[in-house]
């Protein structure tokens, strides 16, 4: 049973709403990843990489157009039914793509280790999602048809950079883990962070404002009630008017 294999995603695919706003999201990775592409197009010396990343970015930017269409079907046909449901980003962060790569400082071997690992994680990924989407099945041949496209990206990725840089892919591939284990990190503190501050500035409101509150309601029982009249000499203090 699939459910058993990975009940998170099972449980963030189910709902409708949820799993269109979260395609939706796909398709603005899949476009950033293809404009990154593009530009390491731009930049690279090697002809083949350039023919290569071009159609790797020419794939990602219709994975962004099929992605995009598959969730806003889905919210048509959710009708006024769809609401931008809760996403559990914490527990399941969805696709980071080329997680902003910085094309212009990496060479390509850098480069090459990077989009296969990336790849290799978006492969993964998307078999599970379309386990995970149950009876849902134009998502799920959504999910198939790109997981094609991944797997391809994953090898050719893998095949390039044992041609661009033979003796260094394996300390390459390894500094490519590296950052990507550092992003994911930072990424954990920020929301442990996030966690954090929540707790403490709940812990503020309900422990350091009720004194407060209290003694302002105290002040306000001992000022006298309605109208009060002021002493004539503290009133007329010679004003022009
Ligand atoms: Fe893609
Ligand atoms: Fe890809």
């Amino acid at each position: 049973m699939g459910v058993l294999r990975n009940p998170i995603q099972y449980w963030v695919w189910r709902d409708p709403s949820r799993r269109a706003y979260r395609l939706l999201r796909f398709a603005e990775v899949e476009a950033d990843g293809g404009r990154d592409l593009a530009r390491a197009a731009e930049l690279t010396r090697d002809a083949r990489l350039r023919r290569l990343y071009l159609r790797h970015a020419k794939d990602e930017q219709r994975h962004a157009d099929i992605f995009r269409g598959r969730g806003t079907d889905l919210l048509r046909s959710l009708g006024g039914g769809a609401d931008r449901a809760w996403q559990p980003d914490w527990l399941a962060p969805g696709e980071r793509g080329l997680d902003d790569v910085r094309v212009e400082r990496e060479g390509d071997g850098a480069l090459l280790a990077f989009l296969h690992l990336s790849e290799r994680e978006a492969a993964r990924s998307f078999a599970a999602y379309s386990d995970a989407v149950g009876a849902d099945c134009d998502t799920r041949n959504v999910f198939q048809h790109i997981l094609r496209d991944e797997t391809f990206h994953m090898n050719y990725t893998r095949r390039e950079l044992a041609r661009v840089a033979p003796r260094r892919q394996g300390w390459l591939l390894w500094r490519a883990r590296l950052g990507r284990f550092w992003k994911s990190y930072l990424r954990f503190a920020v929301a442990l962070g996030n966690v954090f501050g929540t707790i403490v500035l709940t812990l503020q409101y309900f422990i350091l404002l009720p004194p407060f509150a209290w003694a302002a309601k105290r002040a306000e029982r001992r000022e006298p009630k309605g109208w009060v009249t002021v002493a004539s000499a503290t009133a007329d203090r010679g004003g022009q008017y």
